[in-house]
């Protein structure tokens, strides 16, 4: 697979079959994460991996509590509760952080930069998973319950999203795009 292959192969996976995840593929991603450009090398990614049935059901039972938590609070619930599903269903999850932004050192002048570095390794993530056989999903819902996941995981830096990994149990058409054509100007001599 090469690297235009890999980014139009690509798809949102909301379906995992049960099956474990070999620890050396998933230390294959997130060394593969790693090479990602980020601003001033800073690298301001940091990992946790979420993994083990037992886990898995302590991981989504803190997320539910967080929706509960927004439900009570009348704030509309979105996808939040078909992704808490998502995750109890898929292997592995790797929440993301950003180091450089920490409770007690207050928001970094650099925010914006590591931000977006960290982006960029999340899609870095999301293509090596893809290219080594394994489905992925970007997930944004974990904001649901940030307070809560932040405190179970031991974090006092940015939780930035959380990715669910594992073997595909679907193969979902290609999402539509909006063409390049209609999102691109050109300055050109
Ligand atoms: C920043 C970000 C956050 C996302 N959060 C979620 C999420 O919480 N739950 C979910 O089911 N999908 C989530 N997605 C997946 C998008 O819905 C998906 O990328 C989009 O619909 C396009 O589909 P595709 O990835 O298959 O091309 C997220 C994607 C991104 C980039």
């Amino acid at each position: 697979m090469n690297t235009l292959e890999a980014i139009y192969g690509r798809r949102s996976i909301r379906r995992f079959r049960d099956r474990p995840v070999p620890r050396q593929l998933i230390e294959q991603v997130l060394d593969a994460t790693t090479q990602a450009p980020s601003g001033k090398n800073r690298q301001p990614w940091r990992f946790v991996v979420v993994e083990g049935p037992q886990k898995r059901a302590e991981m989504v039972r803190v997320m539910r509590s967080g929706i509960e938590k927004a439900r009570q609070a009348g704030v509309d619930l979105g996808s939040s509760e078909n992704t808490a599903r998502i995750m109890e269903q898929a292997p592995v999850t790797v929440f993301v952080f950003n180091a450089e932004q920490t409770d007690e050192a207050g928001e970094s002048p650099m925010f914006p930069v590591d931000y977006q570095s960290i982006g960029g390794a999340i899609q870095t993530m999301l293509l090596a998973a893809h290219e080594l056989g394994l489905g992925s999903l970007w997930i944004c819902d974990v904001f649901y319950a940030y307070d809560e996941l932040r405190e179970w995981l031991g974090r006092s830096d940015q939780m930035v999203a959380a990715v669910s990994l594992g073997y595909a149990d679907e193969a979902p058409d290609a999402r539509p795009r909006v063409p390049w054509q209609d999102l691109a100007t050109w300055l050109a001599d």
